[in-house]
C-alpha cells in the first residue's frame, strides 16, 4: 500500500470518527459558545474545543462500531417460524399422538403419504402392522426412542424407517409422541437391484462352470478310454469355457461403461465410417447365419460427438443381435440418415420379431426374451444393457419397434431434443 494512500485511509478514518460523535461535538461547541459569552478568551475556548475533539475522536475508537452490528448476518428464518410452520415443511411424513394414541397432527407429507390420516383419528387403526403397534407400545412403556423397518404394500410399494420418540411435556401437560417416517424406497430399490445383479452373474457362470466340472468328471472316469468321447467333450468345454470368458469380458464392460459415465464425450465420429466398418466385420457371421447385410449409408462424413469405440460396440451388437435373432428374415437392413440436427440410424431385420411386453425390459442386465435362444446364439444378455448405457452418455436414445412375424428395428437418435 503507497503511503499516499494511507494517508487517505487516516482522512477517511477520522472523518467517519468525526460524524459518528457528531452529538458530543455539537454539545462540546454548545459548552465552548456558552463559555466564550461568559468572556472567557478566544484562545481559552479554542483550546477546550481542540481537547474534545481529540477526546472523542481517540475514544470512538475504543467504541464498538455500530455498524459493525448491522453487517452480522440476518436471522436464519427458522427463529421466526413456529414447530407447525416448519413440520408442515417437512419432506418426511411426521405425526404427533397423545398416550391414548389419538393423533393430535399430521404433516402435509403425512397426509400424503398414508390416507386417511387426519388429526382426532386413531393411530394403531391406521398402523396395524405389529412392527408398528410394538414400537409405539415400547416408547409409550418406557420413553426411550426406538426406530424400526416399516413396509408399506398400498398403494404403491413403499419403504420406510420409522421413528418413535416422547416430546418434552409442556408444564404439567400430558405426555405426547411424534412418530416419523423417513423413506428409503430408493435406496432398497438399488440394493435390491444390486442384489440381483449379483445372482444373476453367478448364476449366468455357474451354469457352464457345472457343466465344465461335470465333463472332467467323466473324462477322469468312465470316458477315461474313450478316445471318440473325449475329443467331442473337449469340444463342449471349450465352447463353455469361451462363454464364461465373454460373460466376464462383457461384465467388465459395462462397469468401465458405468465408471465413465459422467464423463462427457467430446471427439467427433463419423458415424458413416463406423457402421461401414461393422457392416464389414459382421459380414462373415451374417454369412455364416445365410444373411444378407443390405446398408443404406449417407455418402460422406456424418460427424456425431461420440467415442468411437463405444459406438462400434453399439452397432456391433445391435448388428449382431439382427443377424442371430432374425436370422429367418434372411436380410438386415443397416441405414443411416441425417435430417437437420438429427442423426438417426437404424437397424432392422425381418425376423420373428419381439412381443410388445418384453420391449420395455430389453436392456434390463440379463434380459432374454427367450433364453434357450439367446444361448444357443452364445448371448449373454448383456448387450442391449451395455448399448443402453454407451447411448445415455451419448445423449442418444433408443427406439425399439417390432411387430410380431415381421422382424425388429432398432433406431439410434443422436441430436433430438427429448433425447
Ligand atoms: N433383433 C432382435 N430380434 C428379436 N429378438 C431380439 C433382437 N435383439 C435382441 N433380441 C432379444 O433381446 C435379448 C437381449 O439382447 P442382448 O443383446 O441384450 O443379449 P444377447 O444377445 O442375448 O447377449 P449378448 O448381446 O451379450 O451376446 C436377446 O436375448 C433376444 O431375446
Ligand atoms: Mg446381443
Amino acid at each position: 500500500m503507497s503511503i499516499a494512500e494511507n494517508r487517505d485511509g487516516l482522512r477517511g478514518r477520522i472523518i467517519e470518527r468525526i460524524i459518528r460523535s457528531r452529538f458530543v461535538l455539537a454539545a462540546a461547541a454548545f459548552v465552548t459558545a456558552l463559555v466564550l459569552s461568559f468572556g472567557a478568551s478566544w484562545w481559552l475556548s479554542f483550546g477546550i474545543l481542540m481537547l474534545v475533539l481529540v477526546a472523542v475522536v481517540g475514544l470512538s475508537a475504543a467504541l464498538p462500531r455500530t455498524d459493525a452490528l448491522s453487517e452480522q448476518p440476518a436471522d436464519p428464518v427458522i427463529f421466526r417460524l413456529s414447530g407447525q410452520q416448519l413440520a408442515a415443511q417437512l419432506p418426511d411424513p411426521l405425526i404427533i399422538f397423545d398416550r391414548e394414541g389419538t393423533i393430535l397432527y399430521a404433516n402435509p407429507a403425512a397426509s400424503g403419504a398414508f390416507r386417511a390420516i387426519a388429526r382426532g383419528g386413531t393411530l394403531l387403526m391406521h398402523f396395524r402392522a405389529p412392527e408398528i403397534q410394538a414400537l409405539v407400545h415400547a416408547v409409550m412403556e418406557d420413553g426411550t426412542a426406538r426406530s424400526t423397518d416399516y413396509f408399506e404394500r398400498v398403494p404403491l410399494e413403499r419403504w420406510y424407517r420409522a421413528t418413535v420418540l416422547l416430546l418434552d411435556r409442556v408444564g404439567a401437560g400430558e405426555p405426547q409422541f411424534l412418530l416419523s417416517f423417513r423413506d428409503q424406497t430408493e435406496a432398497h430399490r438399488l440394493e435390491r437391484m444390486r442384489s440381483d445383479f449379483i445372482a444373476n452373474a453367478s448364476h449366468e457362470l455357474r451354469t457352464p462352470l457345472a457343466s465344465l466340472t461335470g465333463f472332467i468328471e467323466t473324462l477322469r472316469g468312465p470316458a477315461r478310454n474313450d478316445e471318440k468321447a473325449r475329443e467331442n467333450f473337449l469340444e463342449i468345454m471349450h465352447k463353455q469355457a469361451e462363454r464364461m470368458a465373454r460373460l466376464i469380458d462383457d461384465l467388465l464392460s459395462l462397469s468401465r461403461i458405468e465408471m465413465k459415465a459422467h464423463i462427457a464425450v467430446k471427439d467427433q465420429v463419423d458415424l458413416s465410417a463406423v457402421l461401414n466398418h461393422v457392416a464389414d466385420t459382421m459380414r462373415p457371421l451374417a454369412e455364416d447365419l445365410g444373411v444378407t447385410i443390405e446398408r443404406d449409408v449417407a455418402a460422406g462424413p456424418i460427424n456425431v460427438l461420440g467415442d468411437r469405440d463405444e459406438l462400434t460396440q453399439v452397432f456391433q451388437n445391435l448388428v449382431e443381435n439382427a443377424c442371430k435373432y432374425g436370422q429367418s428374415g434372411k436380410r438386415v437392413v443397416v441405414e443411416l440418415k441425417r435430417s437437420g440436427d438429427v442423426t438417426k440410424a437404424v437397424i432392422q431385420d425381418f425376423g420373428p420379431g419381439i412381443a410388445d411386453e418384453h420391449i420395455p425390459r430389453l436392456t434390463e442386465r440379463f434380459y432374454r426374451v427367450n433364453a434357450e435362444t439367446s444361448k444357443a446364439q452364445k448371448g449373454t444378455g448383456l448387450g442391449l444393457a451395455i448399448v443402453k448405457h454407451i447411448l445415455t452418455r451419448h445423449r442418444a436414445r433408443l427406439v425399439i419397434r417390432s411387430r410380431l412375424g415381421e422382424g425388429a428395428s432398432f433406431t439410434v437418435l443422436f441430436g433430438a431434443s427429448d433425447a
